[in-house]
């Protein structure tokens, strides 16, 4: 949805951004070109081949660039570093990038054969090899419902576990083949999405700490934005969605105090509004030209 994004961050010449995940940095350019010429994108990403790439896409704009090899889980301090105590606008496009699936290496692909690594952070210690290969059985079933809501979680992890007896499971293609042999062959062939999908997904979060990350930024969204500021954001699953929508929630309602208590004790305000109370998800012609825009969700408010 960049032309929504770009719509609704409601940039203006001279503003100070965030692009918290830079992947190709299609929305950076976009927000770049609106704030020069004195205006300033801070640009962070976990991924270090984002950043290199970040460094050539924008060089045009070099000297209204910080690119940050980092989490934006550490946006707070990243901004205290730089001395800025405010900005206008801040964008978090979550998930993984086209870039990390087709060329990563990382085994971000059930396509492609490749190491089952799925870190976008390499500094990091734990890969989808180790949680394959030594987490225990009810651990890896839990970890396939949770954060994948798979229904054969069961049968996929003791898959997994008779498989990695003989040999430890090396590579994304053998996990999705497994996946695909522990799943009943009527629902391999019935469901819309790849067999191993919802998997990949509860291995990737793990493996990034992507809803823990997620939710400690929220805790910090209105002390980084100046009044009018906004944040958009753009989850591509449930799980993302609802710890967006519940911490903006929160902002928005203020006091924390119990609803028959008289007079509020909490002294707690609203702190930021939705713009729009639905998400804005995208049209079918935009799912066409991009299908794994197909479950993405935006959604935007601002510091009151
Ligand atoms: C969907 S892509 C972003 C695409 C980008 N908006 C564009 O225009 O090309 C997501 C990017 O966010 C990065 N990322 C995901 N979670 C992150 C986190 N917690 N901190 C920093 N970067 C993160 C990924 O490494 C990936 O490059």
């Amino acid at each position: 949805m960049p032309q929504e994004v770009h719509e609704h961050q409601d940039l203006k010449p001279g503003h100070i951004c965030v692009d918290c995940t830079l992947g190709g940095s299609g929305h950076a350019l976009a927000t770049l070109r609106s704030i020069v010429p004195d205006g300033l994108l801070i640009g962070i990403d976990q991924d270090l081949d984002a950043i290199h790439h970040a460094r050539q896409i924008l060089q045009p704009f070099e000297k209204n660039v910080r690119l940050f090899h980092s989490n934006f889980s550490d946006l707070p301090r990243i901004l205290e570093a730089e001395k800025i105590f405010g900005v206008n606008s801040i964008l978090l496009d979550l998930g993984f990038s086209l870039n990390q699936l087709k060329n990563g290496k990382r085994g971000f692909s059930f396509n492609k054969n490749e190491p089952l690594d799925m870190r976008m952070d390499i500094r990091n210690d734990l890969t989808a090899f180790d949680i394959i290969n030594s987490f225990s059985e009810s651990e890896l079933t839990d970890i396939f419902f949770k954060f994948g809501e798979e229904k054969f979680s069961r049968k996929i992890s003791r898959k997994i576990v008779e498989t990695r007896k003989t040999a430890p499971i090396h590579t994304s293609f053998e996990l999705a083949q497994m996946i695909t042999k522990a799943i009943p062959a009527k629902f391999v062939y019935s469901q819309r999405i790849h067999p191993a999908t919802r998997v990949f997904q509860a291995l990737r979060i793990v493996v990034n700490k992507e809803l823990e990350q997620l939710e400690t930024f929220m805790k910090s969204v209105p002390s980084l934005l100046v009044k009018g500021g906004r944040l958009c954001i753009i989850s591509f699953h449930s799980l993302e969605d609802r710890i967006v929508k519940q911490a903006i929630r929160k902002f928005e309602n203020g006091c924390t105090c119990p609803k028959d208590l008289p007079i509020c004790l909490c002294g707690f305000t609203p702190q930021m509004k939705s713009i729009f109370k639905k998400p804005l998800i995208p049209t079918k012609e935009e799912i066409d030209i991009n299908p794994m825009a197909r479950s993405s969700k935006l959604r935007v408010a601002q510091k009151v």
